[in-house]
């Protein structure tokens, strides 16, 4: 977030691709040394809109019926920068704490100064352990580790608060729900453990969902029964939150719907909630030209011009977390105006196509997704094909950010 590549978009600098184009930046030597920064105006780059963010958190909020959101902030902060991401929302009270997978997320958190708690939902060997829980980030648990717990709280001189992760029938992680009981009373055993949380993730499938919520509850309540503690218990992801409000239970556990992302598309218009997005790419027009007739354009001649045509070149690609797909019907608005994505996206580039007239040129800001209806994430998702989880969690981690 204090990285010289946002100061100098901020700056609002724009470099011209081909000097000549702007002769006083040309012949000036010392503007180079004015730029902290190695990137060229032209790449692309990430905006991340604080106002959007803090709207999305309320109106979670509100859905989820005041209780507390741990932020799913996982995979670079589904694009944003996983600091850039907690900086901006940890002063917000609805914000419970942010759960990541990654064991060097969890630790950037703490190195950026985060102090709301950290919930590590990636697998962990003994030395991350202790260093996560020296660090007061809470493991996800579903083996028994209780004597590394041991050992851990012996060195550190204090408890391990961890969350329990129980499989109701996603079959990936978590201890299968039908062994929870025997995981717990030995978790429980070691005095080490101090279990704060008990968690599970649906399928997102409407019906199976609530057999698993079921299966969930069932196996939490006989365990509180004969008093075993088991913390907040949470579920419920952006589509749960659309989907199933009996799943909220005691706090809820949502990414996408936090970045103002409609997970699904029919979510858009069933009016639970006012999600407006809170992540942009952008980049600026690297070339304009004009292809003739019967001319080609991408790797394997993927466009012919049908007639004469003009064209753009956008300096963004697949290696930027620019889908290949893109080329399959996504639009690109530039200068208020949409235009389909045209051949291949290849690794930097892409093509746009303008039509008869000439219309762009070189430096305009070419939008490929922000928050306006026709160029909002979820419409590039439905214009070709890629999940809006692709669009966001794929961009590149080192395209600048730059906060708006
Ligand atoms: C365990 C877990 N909980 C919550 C989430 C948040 O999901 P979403 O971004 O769909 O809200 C994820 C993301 O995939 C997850 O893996």
């Amino acid at each position: 977030m204090k990285s010289s590549r946002r100061s100098f978009l901020e700056a609002g600098l724009a470099l011209p691709a081909v000097l000549h184009a702007v002769p006083s930046l040309a012949t000036s030597p010392g503007a180079a040394e004015t730029i902290p920064s190695k990137d060229s105006s032209f790449d692309p780059w990430v905006e991340i809109h604080r106002e959007n963010l803090r709207h999305n958190v309320q109106e979670i909020a509100r859905r989820a019926g005041a209780r507390p959101i741990l932020a799913v902030i996982k995979n670079n902060g589904y694009g944003m920068g996983v600091a850039n991401v907690a900086e901006l929302l940890e002063p917000q009270s609805e914000i419970f704490g942010f759960a990541v997978v990654k064991f060097h997320e969890a630790m950037s958190l703490r190195d950026a100064g985060i102090q709301k708690p950290v919930l590590l939902m990636g697998p962990l060997d003994e030395k991350n352990l202790l260093e996560a829980v020296a660090r007061n980030v809470m493991p996800m648990v579903y083996t028994p580790v209780g004597p590394a717990l041991d050992k851990i709280a012996a060195k550190l001189q204090k408890p391990v608060a961890l969350h329990i992760c129980v499989d109701t029938g996603i079959g990936r992680v978590g201890v299968p729900y039908y062994e929870f009981r025997p995981l717990v009373r030995d978790l429980a055993s070691h005095k080490s453990a101090v279990i704060q949380g008990t968690m599970m993730t649906f399928a997102e499938d409407k019906e199976f969902d609530k057999e698993q919520l079921r299966r969930f509850q069932e196996t939490c309540s006989a365990l509180e029964k004969v008093g075993v503690v088991l913390g907040k218990k949470h579920a419920a992801s952006s589509f749960t939150l659309f989907q199933h409000p009996d799943a909220f239970l005691d706090m809820v556990r949502p990414g996408m719907a936090i970045y103002g992302i409609y997970s699904e598309n029919e979510f858009r218009h069933a009016g639970v909630m006012d999600l407006r997005p809170a992540i942009s790419l952008k980049a600026r027009v690297a070339y304009v030209k004009k292809l003739r007739q019967g001319d080609s354009a991408g790797y394997n001649r993927a466009y012919l011009a049908k007639e004469d045509v003009w064209v753009a070149t956008l300096p963004v690609g697949h290696a930027d977390g620019w889908p290949r797909t893109a080329a399959k019907g996504a639009k690109v608005r530039i200068n208020g105006e949409l235009f389909p994505v045209i051949a291949s996206v290849s690794a930097s580039h892409s093509i746009v196509e303008i039509g008869r007239e000439e219309r762009l040129k070189i430096g305009d800001t070419a939008t490929l997704f922000d928050g306006n209806q026709g160029s909002r994430p979820e419409d590039v998702s439905e214009a070709c094909g890629a999940s809006v989880y692709d669009l966001t969690m794929h961009l590149n981690a080192l395209l600048p950010r730059r906060m708006v």
